[in-house]
């Protein structure tokens, strides 16, 4: 008997060292250390790897290196405990975020979700987030290093990594891809272009709050900068701007950590995050604000960021060279991806709460699918208040999008 409360008071201690770094509401982070509607969320203080180990979970680390040596880094997420029927399982993060979005609320997140279902499931960091910052013969530090776009990642890394992971599980059939935002715009983007290959390696989209283009958007930072953005990278992606983007920027360090300092500021990061990108999140969550200020801003590109913005004058559009277009495309605009070409399944999850890609948006891109493409249909969610980034970070995630995600999955397991 007092072994036995010996450990639990050992246990407790080790608990206990772990110190409080999420609140309920904002105005308990003003007494976290002794509040009792605060505590430790690993989230909040760990990377991907720390965050999926701390929750019981083996992680490997894959290094695939894209046609043009940029080298990104999968986590695979291995549940020991799970008697799998292993299908692997790609999951793909959106703009300046990483694969740690996608466990990011405990075990409601859809990786720890999918990996308890007996899937075998890989988190994809895209080149230049703070875990894929690797090329064969370049280094990050090299501006030459921070000039690449989209495409690139679409073309070069992308077929590298379905590859990959078909030769690490071979006896499980295709691969079913996941994206958030932009990891579908890379997704639609692949699928338009090779139809058949994609064919040959992916079984099922399933596409959340997809950028297949969004030219009705309602974020107001995407409609402001998107006019600058072919400016911006024209000057300065010969000069050490061209690295501002970096996970390790000065401001992208500035941000993570002023959004982190206190209460006030952390409520403000997050309601001018909301207001200018994603949407209004009707039931603030003062408790997920850390979370995604350690996670975000993460580490990318200035020609990513403008040809997403481009993406609200043109749609879902190849690089916008300018006038270099017609020498590279033998046209003035940039081709446009187009996915009605798509072979394999999509499945759409979209909100009307989402103001980065709007309800119509998403209808839009559902319209233009073929038929073959549409079989499992499309899932709206209703709830206004919930927004482009809820699909990760939202308490309801799980009941409003993931049980549905894996239901489906579950649903084409034989077919
Ligand atoms: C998550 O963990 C909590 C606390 O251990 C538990 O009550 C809950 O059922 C778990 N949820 C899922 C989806 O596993
Ligand atoms: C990197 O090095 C390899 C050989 O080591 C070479 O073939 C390739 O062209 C180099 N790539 C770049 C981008 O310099
Ligand atoms: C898109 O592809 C479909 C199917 O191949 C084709 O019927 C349609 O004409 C194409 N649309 C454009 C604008 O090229």
């Amino acid at each position: 008997m007092i072994r036995y409360s010996l450990t639990l008071l050992l246990f407790a201690t080790i608990v206990h060292s772990e110190i409080n770094n999420v609140c309920r509401n904002y105005i308990d982070y003003f007494t976290i250390q002794t509040n009792p509607n605060c505590w430790y969320d690993v989230a909040a203080d760990k990377n991907a790897p720390g965050i999926i180990t701390s929750y019981g979970y083996a992680v490997e680390t894959h290094k695939v290196t894209g046609s043009d040596g940029y080298v990104s880094t999968l986590f695979r997420i291995i549940n020991n405990n799970g008697a799998g029927r292993n299908v692997p399982v790609l999951l793909q993060h959106g703009l300046i975020a990483s694969g740690a979005s996608f466990v990011a609320i405990g075990n409601k997140s859809l990786g720890f979700l999918l990996a308890d279902a007996g899937y075998d499931v890989w988190l994809g960091n895209m080149r230049g987030n703070q875990y894929s910052e690797e090329h064969l013969n370049l280094s990050s530090d090299n501006i030459k290093y921070w000039n690449y776009n989209i495409d690139d990642i679409t073309f070069k890394d992308l077929p590298n990594q379905l590859k990959y992971i078909l030769q690490k599980n071979s006896q499980n059939g295709k691969i079913i891809y996941i994206g958030h935002s932009l990891g579908c715009a890379t997704a639609l983007s692949f699928g338009s272009s090779y139809p058949k290959e994609v064919e040959k390696f992916v079984k099922l989209f399933i596409l959340m709050a997809p950028d297949g283009g969004v030219t009705h958007t309602k974020s107001i930072l995407l409609r402001v900068i998107t006019p600058f953005m072919g400016t911006v990278v024209k000057l300065f992606i010969n000069t050490e701007i061209a690295k501002s983007l970096s996970y390790h920027s000065t401001v992208n360090e500035l941000i993570r950590s002023l959004c982190r300092q206190n209460p006030i500021f952390m409520s403000l990061c997050s309601n001018i995050l909301n207001f200018l990108f994603t949407g209004p999140q009707y039931e603030m969550d003062a408790s997920i604000s850390p979370v995604v200020f350690n996670q975000l801003p993460d580490g990318t590109s200035l020609p990513v960021l403008k040809q997403a913005t481009d993406h609200v004058r043109l749609g879902l559009s190849a690089y916008d060279y300018g006038l270099q277009n017609v020498a590279k495309y033998g046209s003035l605009q940039p081709p446009l991806y187009n996915v009605t070409k798509i072979e394999v399944p999509i499945f759409i999850a979209y909100s009307v709460g989402d103001w980065a890609v709007t309800e119509k948006d998403s209808e839009n891109l559902y319209n233009r699918l073929s038929p073959q493409a549409k079989i499992y249909g499309k899932h709206k969610i209703e709830a206004k208040g919930f927004n482009h980034n809820d699909f990760l970070y939202a308490k309801t995630a799980k009941t409003l999008v993931y049980d549905k995600i894996v239901q489906l999955m579950e649903s084409v397991r034989g077919v």
